[in-house]
């Protein structure tokens, strides 16, 4: 594919390059439908690797994306993982530090972990380590003892993969790095299989109107060739029973969207399961972070892309009423220095309205 430093493809009509709308305008004209909306941030980390005062995370990004979820009066900020370069402790504390802004307006922030979140290329540590130095800066998630929420029956994984409700919405956030030092050298992560009970029981609590997944890996990678199921840069198609059962959950549970990162560009696309049996929209939510990738073939036909757009910072605001939710992404240039001043525009945005497979609402 030839790239430009933007390369934004629209691949079907259902978006439009929309200027930058100040104003929040409701997802749909019913006049008994109060709006709420939170965020998710992508990748963000920065390329001092260990050096202060950014320690591997793009502090300036964050700070500028974070006051761009205030002004949008978000209820929460959620990160689909790789929050930093080089998994230590520092780096976590910094992250966390820049959600002060968050926290005085009463907003909470929902972490999830990537692989740079799990592992330090330049000094290693035990998993345990890395996953203590985890904790210590995002404490007190959901399902760990006494918090509201839910975390799979599994050893460590407490408040590392989770599930939480908020208003009408269920988010279920899955950790597939190692958070078990089995004596191994990078330690024990769990799998998608592990995870596929509980997140059946989560799906079918009748606590939510609409549900979303989201993970660090993809389903299907534009670059990355590594996915949510196995490391296998060679088959996509790794586990394909495990794909199978996990997309046609999603699909039985009326979760429309599976939304990670990792890939550094924003992508959203139509994926069915290796059997074709089942269907999902994934969104690869963008890049806060210094490095961008480019698309790179194999490209799986169960695959269908809708909207890509290359080489730009950005974010998602999801929009939520009695009716359905509407997911905008933002997106404005990288400028790939220390200094960010940045123009948002809304470079996709859809909506998807609740039908009557997700009347789950008691
Ligand atoms: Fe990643």
């Amino acid at each position: 594919m030839k790239t430009t430093r933007r390369n934004f493809l629209r691949v079907t009509s259902l978006g439009l390059a929309l200027p930058f709308v100040p104003a929040i305008p409701a997802i749909h004209a019913g006049e008994s439908s109060p709006e709420w909306r939170f965020g998710i941030i992508p990748d963000t980390q920065w390329k001092t690797n260990m050096e202060a005062p950014f320690y591997g995370t793009a502090i300036h990004i964050i700070d500028a994306i974070n006051a761009e979820m205030i002004r949008q009066k978000v209820d929460f900020v959620l990160e689909v993982g790789d929050l930093v370069e080089e998994a230590f402790s520092e780096a976590f504390q910094t992250r966390a530090q820049h959600n002060k802004i968050l926290n005085e307006n009463g907003i909470k922030f929902y972490p999830l972990r990537g692989n740079h979140d799990s592992n330090n290329s330049i000094s290693p540590v035990r998993c345990g380590i890395a996953v203590a130095q985890y904790r210590a800066a995002f404490p007190n998630l959901p399902g760990i003892s006494g918090n509201s929420g839910s975390s799979p029956d599994l050893p460590n994984a407490a408040g590392m993969t989770y599930s939480f409700t908020h208003k009408n919405g269920k988010f279920l956030l899955l950790d597939t790095f190692p958070l078990v030092d089995d004596g191994s050298e990078d330690g024990k992560a769990y799998k998608i299989s592990d995870y596929q009970s509980w997140i059946d029981t989560e799906l079918s609590k009748k606590d939510h109107r609409f549900a979303l997944v989201f993970a660090h890996k993809d389903l299907l990678g534009q670059n990355h060739k590594d996915n949510v199921f196995s490391d296998d840069k060679t088959n996509q198609d790794s586990f394909p029973e495990t794909q199978n059962a996990f997309i046609a959950s999603l699909q039985r549970h009326g979760v429309r969207n599976f939304i990670c990162g990792h890939d550094h560009m924003y992508h959203r696309s139509r994926i069915k399961s290796p059997d074709g049996k089942s269907e999902v929209q994934q969104i690869i939510c963008g890049s806060a972070a210094h490095k961008f990738y480019l698309p790179e073939p194999p490209f799986l036909a169960r695959e269908t892309s809708l909207v890509k757009e290359l080489n730009r910072i950005g974010f998602l605001i999801v929009h939520v009423n009695n009716d359905g939710i509407r997911i905008d992404y933002h997106s404005t240039e990288p400028f790939g220095r220390e200094k960010f001043l940045p123009k948002w525009e809304i470079c996709d945005s859809f909506t998807d309205l609740f039908g009557d497979s997700l009347n789950r609402t008691t």
